[in-house]
């Protein structure tokens, strides 16, 4: 019955007393960094500094029907409550609404390892409604698998860092689809019991970064962007239901072919007997010391927790564009891949690219 789970509860308490619509009027980016005081209604205002502000708030000023709650949170290890006159605190999680769903997830930052980010949200427009099953690889905390569980399937989400795997579970139940996603730590497949699933989704990391250049772990898709996309890719024929698809993308390293990759995924398709199309949305220029090395670059400096001078970004982005340009890349791509069985396998690139896109980070062509 619904409601009967504390978090469940709670979800539906933020949601009666207004905080949907304050959060749903920024977008899912603003939402962790609009909200001031000044815009907050004095009403939801300990709300939205416990939840979304990171802020200590003291017992007294929340409804008692939401302690129980916090109390789970405070189990799974996402919250705390400290002092004599009890306040609590919810550390390093923020609370979005994004599409109609409560999201928790790691404020952003460098050393975020609980993600999500405008790729989630690209990724989830993507998926097509089918019903039946679907396995959420990389599901982190968990925003595809609550996508895919609202609208009916069943969902095993498989995550490797385990806190991930607890934030999926805390998700679902505020959500109240925690019947129908089933949080798994597991190494890709590795702890997956065998089984097929009518979709495949996969936010894994997948920002292409040079060798030796250090970038947070939820992002490097090693020098071209495939190292994780391949293993799944390695794996899919036996996952597939008869019709299934997998969808999944990235950010490539390029050279003049799209992109560095295409030889390897073309023999992969042959092999494995798959079709894979390739939506290339956007690039950017790389290896030359272009804006697009010096993101690389600051989020290198900022993940390692060293100070983003003009000194150290210029000495990072020559590490940067000279590590692309040793690979043969000089752009970066943009792009989504659909995958699914075919007898003898093709890879079919769709290019509809917009150079250097100002919205989205590039995960749309305008
Ligand atoms: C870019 S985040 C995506 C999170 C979430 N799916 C989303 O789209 O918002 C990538 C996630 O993959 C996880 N991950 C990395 N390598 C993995 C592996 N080998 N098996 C399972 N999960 C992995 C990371 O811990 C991280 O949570």
């Amino acid at each position: 019955m619904p409601g009967h789970d504390p978090l469940e509860r709670l979800g539906l308490h933020l949601e009666r007393v207004g905080l949907a619509d304050l959060l749903c009027s920024y977008t899912p980016a603003a939402q962790t960094s609009a909200l001031t005081d000044s815009v907050i209604p004095p009403g939801l205002l300990p709300l939205v500094e416990l939840f979304c502000l990171g802020r200590e708030v003291p017992e007294a000023d929340l409804d008692p029907v939401i302690v129980p709650a916090l109390e789970d949170l405070t189990n799974a290890g996402f919250a705390t409550r400290s002092g004599p006159r009890p306040t609590w605190s919810i550390r390093d999680l923020v609370l979005q609404r994004v599409h109609g769903l409560w999201l928790l997830a790691g404020r952003p930052s460098a050393q975020r390892t609980l993600y999500f980010g405008a790729d989630s949200l690209a990724l989830a427009d993507r998926i097509p409604l089918v019903g039946g099953s679907a396995l959420d690889l990389c599901s982190g905390p968990g925003f595809q698998s609550l996508w895919l569980a609202s609208r009916g399937m069943r969902v095993t989400g498989c995550e490797i860092n385990e806190r991930a795997v607890h934030l999926c579970g805390v998700n679902a139940r505020l959500n109240g689809v925690q019947d129908r996603v089933h949080p798994l730590r597991s190494d890709l497949y590795a702890e997956l019991p065998e089984g097929s699933f009518d979709v495949v989704v996969a936010n894994p990391p997948m920002v292409a970064v040079p060798p030796g250049i250090p970038y947070p772990f939820v992002g490097d898709g090693g020098p071209d962007g495939f190292g994780v996309i391949l293993r799944i890719i390695e794996e899919l024929p036996g996952r597939l239901a008869p019709r299934g698809n997998a969808y999944t993308l990235g950010v490539a390293a390029a050279g003049d072919e799209l992109p560095l990759a295409l030889d390897a995924l073309r023999s992969e398709a042959r092999r494995l007997g798959l079709r894979m199309r390739l939506t290339v949305t956007s690039e950017h220029g790389a290896g030359s010391g272009s804006t697009w090395d010096r993101a690389i670059a600051a989020t290198s400096l900022s993940f390692e927790g060293s100070a983003v001078t003009q000194s150290s970004l210029e000495e990072r982005t020559i590490q940067v564009s000279q590590g692309y340009a040793d690979l043969g890349a000089h752009r970066v791509v943009f792009f989504f891949m659909a995958v699914a069985e075919e007898q003898h396998g093709s890879v079919g690139i769709l290019d509809v690219r917009a150079e250097h896109p100002q919205n989205h980070q590039g995960w749309y062509a305008a």
